[in-house]
Formats: C-alpha cells, sequence, structure tokens
C-alpha cells in the first residue's frame, strides 16, 4: 500500500496548475445517463472517484472514450472524456459499487427519468457521519416516483415517466439538489427546486444541462425553475476548476510560507475561505491567471470559523484550516455544522504535536511553536490532505499511510507540491 513521505519545513514557491473539480466531474458524467446522445467532458481529472464511477456507468452500458482512445489510466491532466448512453442496458447500480462512493447513489434520479424504473443501492454511512439520503428520495417522489426500499435497495419506478413539481428542501443538501436536478431536467413540464444548494459544481452541472437543452433558471441562487424535455441533446462542456484544491494549496501556502499561483482558480468560487485565510495573515490576490496566495514571515493569527453551505466557509476546507492554525501564536475556534463526525483529524494531528480540544461540533485550537513529524493515518479525503499540510509545515519526517484517500479527490499531489519546493514522495510498497 502506497505512503507518502514528507519532510517539512521548505516554503513552497512557483505555480500550481488547479485541476477540474472532481465534484463537478462526478455529476456531469452521471448527466450522461439522461441523453443517447454524446456527451463530451472537457478538463475532467484523473481521479480514484472519477475512474470509478466510470466503470459504474459502463455497468448501465455508457460507453466511455477518453480523447478518442478507449479509457486506461492515462496520467494526463484535464483529459477530456466522450461518454454515450446509447442503450442503457442495466438498471441497477450494485451495492459493491456504491458503498465505495456516495457520489454514484446520484444516478438514481437520471435512471427514473429515462429509464422509468432503477434499482440503487443505498450508500450506507461513511467516515464523515451517517450521510442519509431522505431528502433525495422525497424530492424524487415528489416527481410522481414510486420507491420502496428493499434489502438495502431503492428500488423505484414511474410507469409513465416523472412528471415536475414544487419541491422545498428542508436543509441545503448538495447531493439531493443534483439528483432531483439531473431528473427534473427529464420531467415533464416545470419543477421548482427551493433552498437548493448554491455550490458552484451544482451551477456547472445546471448549464451542462441548458446546453443539452433543458431551460434552468436562477442557476446560481437557492430558487432553480427547470422546464423538463422529453429528450436532451448531447453537448460539449468543460468542468469548472476545483474550489477544494484551490483552497487545499492556498492553505498549504500559508503554513509554509512562499508566493504560489494557483492557475486557473476561481476566487469567486471560495471567498469565504479565502476571507478567512487573509485573516490568518496570509496575503491573496486574485489576479488574471488565478489566484495568487503568499505569506512572507509574520506569525499567523488564530481565526475562528465555522462551515456553512456555500456561500459559507466550506466543510471540505475545514480540516486543512485546523492544519494550518494548529501553528496559530493564539487560539482558533472551528466549528463545524455540516457533518457530524467531521474530525477524524484531529488525533492524528495531536501525533504531530497540534493541541486541539473537541467539544460537541466545536474544535478549540492552541497554537502551538512547532509541529513535528510522526507516521499518521489518514482517514477520509480532506483529513487526509490536512495531514500533508501539517507535514510540510512540521520539522523532520512524516510518513502518511493510507493514502489512497489521498488519490480519490487530488491529482498528481506529489508533482503539484514539490515542483514547488516541497520535499514529498510516495513511497510503494508490494
Ligand atoms: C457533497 O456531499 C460533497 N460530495 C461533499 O464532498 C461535501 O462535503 C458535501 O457535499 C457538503 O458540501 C460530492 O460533491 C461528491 P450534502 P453530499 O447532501 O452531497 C444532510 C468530498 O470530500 N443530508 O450536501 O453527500 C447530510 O447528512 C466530499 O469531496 C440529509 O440529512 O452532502 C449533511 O449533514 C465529502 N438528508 C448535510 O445534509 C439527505 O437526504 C449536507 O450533505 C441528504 C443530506
Amino acid at each position: 500500500m502506497d505512503r507518502i513521505k514528507i519532510v517539512g519545513g521548505q516554503q513552497l514557491n512557483g505555480t500550481i496548475p488547479i485541476s477540474g473539480a472532481k465534484n463537478a466531474a462526478l455529476p456531469l458524467m452521471i448527466a450522461s445517463l439522461l441523453t443517447d446522445d454524446r456527451l463530451s467532458l472537457k478538463n475532467v481529472p484523473n481521479l480514484a472517484d472519477v475512474n470509478l464511477l466510470a466503470r459504474i456507468l459502463r455497468n448501465h452500458g455508457v460507453d466511455l472514450a477518453v480523447d478518442g482512445k478507449r479509457s486506461g489510466p492515462a496520467p494526463y491532466l484535464g483529459e477530456t472524456f466522450h461518454l454515450t448512453a446509447r442503450d442503457i442496458v442495466d438498471t441497477t447500480a450494485p451495492y459493491e459499487m456504491v458503498s465505495r462512493m456516495r457520489a454514484s447513489f446520484w444516478v438514481l434520479g437520471p435512471l427514473i427519468a429515462r429509464m422509468r424504473k432503477a434499482r440503487v443501492s443505498l450508500p450506507g454511512g461513511c467516515a464523515i457521519g451517517t450521510r442519509p439520503v431522505d431528502m433525495h428520495l422525497s424530492g424524487l417522489r415528489a416527481l410522481g416516483a414510486e420507491i420502496d426500499i428493499d434489502e438495502g435497495y431503492v428500488i423505484a419506478k414511474a410507469p409513465n415517466g416523472l412528471v415536475g413539481n414544487r419541491i422545498t428542501f428542508p436543509k441545503v443538501s448538495v447531493g439531493a439538489t443534483h439528483n432531483v436536478l439531473l431528473a427534473a431536467a427529464l420531467a415533464k413540464g416545470e419543477t421548482l427546486i427551493e433552498n437548493a444548494a448554491r455550490e458552484p459544481e451544482i451551477g456547472d452541472v445546471a448549464e451542462c444541462l441548458v446546453k443539452m437543452g433543458a431551460q434552468i433558471d436562477g442557476i446560481g441562487t437557492s430558487t432553480l425553475r427547470i422546464q423538463g424535455r422529453d429528450r436532451l441533446e448531447g453537448a460539449v462542456h468543460s468542468v469548472v476548476p476545483d474550489r477544494i484544491e484551490t483552497g487545499t494549496f492556498a492553505f498549504a501556502v500559508a503554513a509554509t510560507g512562499g508566493e504560489v499561483l494557483l492557475e486557473g482558480a476561481r476566487a469567486e468560487h471560495l471567498q469565504a475561505a479565502l476571507d478567512a485565510l487573509k485573516r490568518t495573515g496570509a496575503s491573496v490576490e486574485a489576479v488574471p491567471e488565478g489566484i495568487r496566495v503568499s505569506r512572507q514571515g509574520g506569525e499567523i493569527t488564530p481565526v475562528t470559523v465555522e462551515t456553512q453551505p456555500f456561500p459559507g466557509f466550506p466543510t471540505d476546507l475545514q480540516a486543512q484550516m485546523m492544519a494550518l492554525v494548529t501553528r496559530a501564536n493564539g487560539t482558533s475556534v472551528i466549528s463545524e455544522t455540516i457533518f457530524e463526525n467531521r474530525f477524524m483529524h484531529v488525533q492524528e494531528l495531536a501525533r504531530l504535536g497540534a493541541d486541539i480540544q473537541l467539544h460537541g461540533d466545536t474544535a478549540t485550537i492552541t497554537g502551538v511553536k512547532a509541529l513535528r513529524g510522526a507516521p499518521v493515518m489518514a482517514t477520509d479525503l480532506r483529513a487526509s490532505v490536512s495531514l500533508v499540510i501539517a507535514g510540510l509545515m512540521a520539522e523532520g519526517e512524516t510518513l502518511i499511510n493510507r493514502v489512497y484517500h489521498l488519490d480519490r479527490g487530488f491529482e498528481r499531489l506529489e508533482e503539484k507540491l514539490s515542483r514547488c519546493g516541497a520535499i514529498i514522495t510516495r513511497v510503494s510498497e508490494g
């Protein structure tokens, strides 16, 4: 199993190209189920989660070619995927696949909309919390799907097709918004989604659906009005840059010092995180090529941060912020309001010498003078990368085990960091 070895204490200087967003690429790939035409997606990141979803979609009958060739583990940045769901041969998404990646549950809406039936495994819990799917199901029921749960599977049918309706989500959910939005694009008539998630990845999917022929008003707001179509067409779409990868590298630069251009990044997609980063003392500037982040000496100022749905501070950057303020010159407070169990990194950061107290959904972090390298364990994707940031700051060597978590969501992480001066290598073992 691969491990990552970091020798801390190096500044980061240079340019880091930002990849396409994992959390947009996944639902965009799923959108291919809505049409028998070809959907071409540019700037798809080469990640374990993307490759797993490709396998799941192939199982449904989707034909996938990468840049005109059959897909394979090509290591190129920003591949183009051509997906064609001419014949959907299987409307079952099995447990073995859905349990490995929750986003694959989002095939449910498109399969019911197009095939009028679907059998999709419930995803189950995961390291960051229980993560129910009740709002996905109530949203799809409102569009006319008949849904039963049997032996861990959602069995859904809509013999006469889905029909538009008004859906008001009781709380903001990225996944439920994706699932219902995708289904509504092929439903009869108008669907109104109120309290929709506003994450940029939702906007990216909505824009792709518009290119495919749906009419959608309110993109980027919490009210989406979708006029469904009998049939959607193919389209060409480029995946939005990854705001979480952007934020992660921005926090890493603030942690180590130095100056890095995050090429292609869009500041408006992570303004709350950049504002919080500025409060720690880093300098952040939106420039035509992306975002320039620097910290030239000086102490890290402690901050108080609470995670919120977009446009608030993202839960997917909470662990990285925590790693940064372990070295602040005072006490920071970080509250996690989205997932109840997203503090798995706390124990591991403590192994490097961080001083963190947990009380319910709030972590109180008292800055220490130095972190010291140690062997640590990656637990989930964003927690793992917080250990990378901590390792870059720490004195001596940090060895991160279970790096397959990182490979799910960070493309060429070691290469991007080492090109900016980090000492970071992958140690492969039989
Ligand atoms: C998406 O997960 C992201 N995943 C997550 O990123 C991200 O952390 C999360 O949104 C929040 O921003 C992808 O985009 C693939 P939610 P999702 O539904 O859709 C509750 C990463 O590291 N809820 O917005 O599963 C839920 O329990 C991943 O890339 C219900 O109660 O998140 C949570 O408390 C991790 N009922 C809250 O809503 C439901 O039916 C928000 O979850 C659905 C959700």
